[in-house]
């Protein structure tokens, strides 16, 4: 069972203003899919803030999946996707990719997701929109793929089916 974390990027939902639904919408789906959420939390759309949390969450270790969710859009507080990338060593670009292939099936306005995934440490982190249903539909995307991925982050036994039987 691989630890994760879900950040809610909002700053209305920092603020009070508006209740935090996405966040524990991602908590359920990934605890369906045998993860244990470990920690959850709400930071504003601030740029340093969301570095910060996401230095923190993938500092100990423990933490394989941390997932934020929202400030992936165009408006100009929109700056998760930046955040991201600044505290990712490698970049995992099929991730947002394969979201937005598939929400492009769901919605035109898939396009405008700028979500990013990279792996810092031995943490992936991966960005969803903010909307609880465009969360859902991106998450539900990549999710069956991601434990393969943390197998091979964190040097578990990785199942290679076809790869290993032709080899
Ligand atoms: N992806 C799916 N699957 N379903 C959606 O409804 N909404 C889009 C897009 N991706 C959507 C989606 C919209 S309208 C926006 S603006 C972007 O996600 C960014 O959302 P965010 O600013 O809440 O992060």
């Amino acid at each position: 069972m691989y630890r994760a974390a879900v950040l809610t990027v909002s700053d209305r939902s920092f603020r009070g203003e508006r209740p935090d639904e996405t966040g524990p919408e991602v908590v359920r789906m990934l605890e369906e899919a045998g993860y244990e959420v470990v920690s959850c939390g709400i930071v504003p759309d601030e740029r340093e803030e969301i570095e910060e949390a996401l230095r923190r969450l993938a500092g100990g270790g423990e933490i394989a999946l941390a997932v934020t969710a929202g400030g992936t859009g165009f408006s100009p507080r929109d700056v998760t996707p930046e955040a991201t990338l600044a505290v990712c060593e490698r970049m995992a670009p099929g991730i947002p990719e394969a979201m937005r292939a598939a929400s492009l099936e769901i919605t035109p306005r898939a396009a405008l997701s700028r979500a990013q995934a990279g792996i810092r440490g031995r943490t992936l982190i991966v960005n969803l929109p903010g909307s609880p249903k465009a969360a859902r539909e991106n998450l539900a995307a990549v999710l069956p793929a991601l434990e393969h991925g943390l197998e091979m982050l964190r040097g578990g036994p990785a199942d290679c089916g076809e790869y290993r039987q032709n080899t």
